[in-house]
């Protein structure tokens, strides 16, 4: 089931300046030196080429500076292309309730954009980034958790653009054939994680010496993915025969509260709990994310490879040797982290 299907193969990755897609673009390059990897991104205020710099000289890689929404330069990317892994996407609750349009924008219309272009080049396999926020929430208390049969609930702009862009996917591969798998994850964390994000900005805030804000009463239920464990998923996918199909992915996490996440975030660093600073609660807040993710473990043998406490630390650590990756980042936007976290105390 495991075997990497020809070589070398020519890899569009999306959104790879970004969290979750750079970590891919380096998980995928040291296990398949010989594929061709391009990077399309748009450069965002969440991509930053500083992720990928050390491997921007090396002849199998190109970063190609542009939005999925045009159709012309889309077009020209996919040229020769075997499997698109699409991550590029606007990513952030926070920021969907403040500006939803360019949500749609990218998150839909560039999917769809992105889709057309893979059909007229007949990609081998489209694989989409979701999202488990898709399904809605779960009542706290309640011991269900996701699956790939839940019924989509999408409560957020973010959810329910991302929630569009699962269906077009689908409805691509029932007209126009267009072999596709889609990953509904879990919230992810690691390195290179914009420091917007509860674990990011928890550790970033505590190594600047600032309070740590929590939403409402913290008591919020989320599923926690190894952004590496997130890489290893993709790929048991990517290598496997199975299209035309959906898995569920999330990290080896009891149930555990945002507020029990920062303290064990606190508690690592030697900090004492007072630095948590409460503030006013996310309109529509979610109370409970969790993944059932036995699918792709019984079909493809996938599993996390780390704890959330072994996951933190591995995250913690890298934050505290990559303060200048960070630092300017925080910086560049000041004005949103003031009006997002200082003005709701
Ligand atoms: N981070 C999570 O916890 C999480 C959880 C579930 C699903 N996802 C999904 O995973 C994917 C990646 O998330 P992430 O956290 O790495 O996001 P991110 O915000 O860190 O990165 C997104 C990247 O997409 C790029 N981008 C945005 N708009 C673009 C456009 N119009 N054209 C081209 N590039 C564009 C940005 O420049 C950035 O590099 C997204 O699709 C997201 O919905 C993320």
């Amino acid at each position: 089931m495991s075997m990497h299907p020809q070589f070398p193969l020519t890899v569009l990755v999306t959104g790879g300046a970004g969290f979750i897609g750079s970590n891919f673009i380096h998980y995928w390059h040291k296990k398949y030196p010989d594929d061709r990897i391009r990077n399309l991104d748009a450069l965002t205020y969440a991509g930053t080429l500083e992720n990928l710099r050390d491997i921007e000289s090396d002849t199998s890689y190109s970063f190609l500076h542009g939005s999925i929404t045009d159709k012309e330069f889309v077009a020209k990317a996919m040229e020769g292309v075997d499997y698109v892994v699409h991550f590029a996407a606007e990513s952030h609750v926070d920021r969907s309730i403040l500006n939803p349009q360019i949500f749609l924008d990218t998150n839909i219309i560039g999917t769809q954009v992105l889709l057309d272009a893979a059909v007229t080049q007949q990609v081998k396999r489209f694989h989409h980034i979701s999202t488990d926020e898709v399904f809605g929430t779960l009542e706290l208390g309640h011991p269900g958790k996701f699956t790939e049969n839940t019924p989509y609930n999408p409560r957020s702009p973010y959810a329910a653009s991302k929630a569009g862009s699962d269906h077009l996917v689908r409805a691509y591969g029932e007209t126009y054939g267009l072999p596709y798998s889609i990953t509904n994850c879990s919230n992810n964390y690691g390195p290179n994680q914009f420091p917007e994000k509860l674990i990011a900005l928890a550790i970033t805030n505590a190594l600047e010496g600032r309070k740590v804000p929590v939403y409402g009463d913290g008591m919020q239920v989320r599923d926690w993915l190894f952004v590496l464990d997130h890489c290893s998923a993709i790929e048991s996918i990517l290598l496997s025969d199975q299209l035309n199909t959906t898995f569920l992915v999330g990290g080896e996490t009891e149930e555990t509260t945002n507020l029990e996440v920062i303290k064990y975030v606190l508690k690592s660093m030697d900090l004492p709990e007072s630095n948590i600073e409460y503030i006013s609660d996310r309109p529509g807040h979610d109370r409970k994310y969790s993944v059932d993710w036995s699918h792709i473990n019984k079909t493809l043998g996938w599993k996390p490879s780390v704890t959330l406490q072994e996951g933190l630390t591995k995250t913690i650590e890298w934050y505290r040797a990559n303060e200048a990756w960070w630092r300017p980042l925080k910086e560049q936007n000041k004005a949103y982290f003031t009006a997002q976290y200082q003005d709701r105390k």
